[in-house]
């Protein structure tokens, strides 16, 4: 007699735009190399092309300026995703602050992408600045979402080296294509149960993280 499988990992996608980091996670799901399904993707922007990826029933937007306020926007936001009972949280391009109340109510299972070698450029227009820096080598992190933005514990990173005559648009480009690879490699550590938070620090498998893993080849590495 065959065992029953256990339920495959739910993960619900936060995203306002574009959802490429979206697809790539679908993308792997279909591939049968990400072993979770996303039950719901979720957005501030209801005309947003993420919302397009997955079919209607496992969407949910609202517009913010419904709302008389942050606090009671995140209340809805927050009930729908209970209503999904997400595994993992994913904000992949959510262009909103969440607010204290939310982060607390899925502590522990929220992860960001956010597109720099983070603590630099947290917030916007991150590109524009490291080119403004004159930094050498720009980035993407993955990492738990805490009250402060982009400021959590950073579990995994991705180094991308600045090329002369980059402009903003061409640097934001490079780094995308190594954001996919980063956000599946940390949702397949997730998924698998081996990462957790533990106040400021990543643990991976128990042990804690001195410093994120690293994208390289496509694999996250321990950084030696
Ligand atoms: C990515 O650069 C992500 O790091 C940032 O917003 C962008 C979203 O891109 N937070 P997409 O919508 O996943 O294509």
């Amino acid at each position: 007699m065959s065992r029953p499988s256990s339920p495959l990992p739910r993960l619900v996608v936060l995203a306002s735009g574009r959802g490429s980091n979206l697809q790539a996670l679908l993308d792997a799901i279909a591939a049968g190399t990400l072993d979770a399904k996303v039950v719901g993707v979720f957005s501030d922007k209801p005309g947003s092309a993420a919302l397009q990826r997955v079919p209607e029933p496992l969407r949910w937007s609202a517009r913010p300026k419904d709302f008389a306020d942050r606090a009671a926007f995140d209340a809805a936001l927050g009930d729908a995703l209970d209503r999904a009972r997400p595994d993992w949280i994913v904000c992949a391009g959510y262009m909103r602050i969440l607010g204290p109340a939310l982060v607390e109510r899925f502590a522990g299972r929220m992860l960001n992408i956010h597109p720099s070698l983070l603590p630099l450029y947290p917030g916007l227009d991150t590109h524009a600045r490291a080119l403004a820096a004159g930094d050498a080598e720009h980035g993407a992190s993955v990492h738990f979402v805490t009250a402060e933005l982009d400021a959590g514990a950073v579990i995994a990173q991705v180094r991308v080296p600045v090329m002369a005559g980059d402009d903003a648009d061409a640097l934001a480009a490079r780094v995308l294509g190594h954001e996919h690879p980063l956000l599946l490699g940390v949702v397949r550590l997730a998924v698998a149960g081996r990462i957790a938070e533990h106040g400021a620090t990543v643990l991976l498998d128990g042990h804690p993280l001195f410093t994120p893993l690293q994208l390289d080849c496509d694999h996250l590495i321990l950084n030696a």
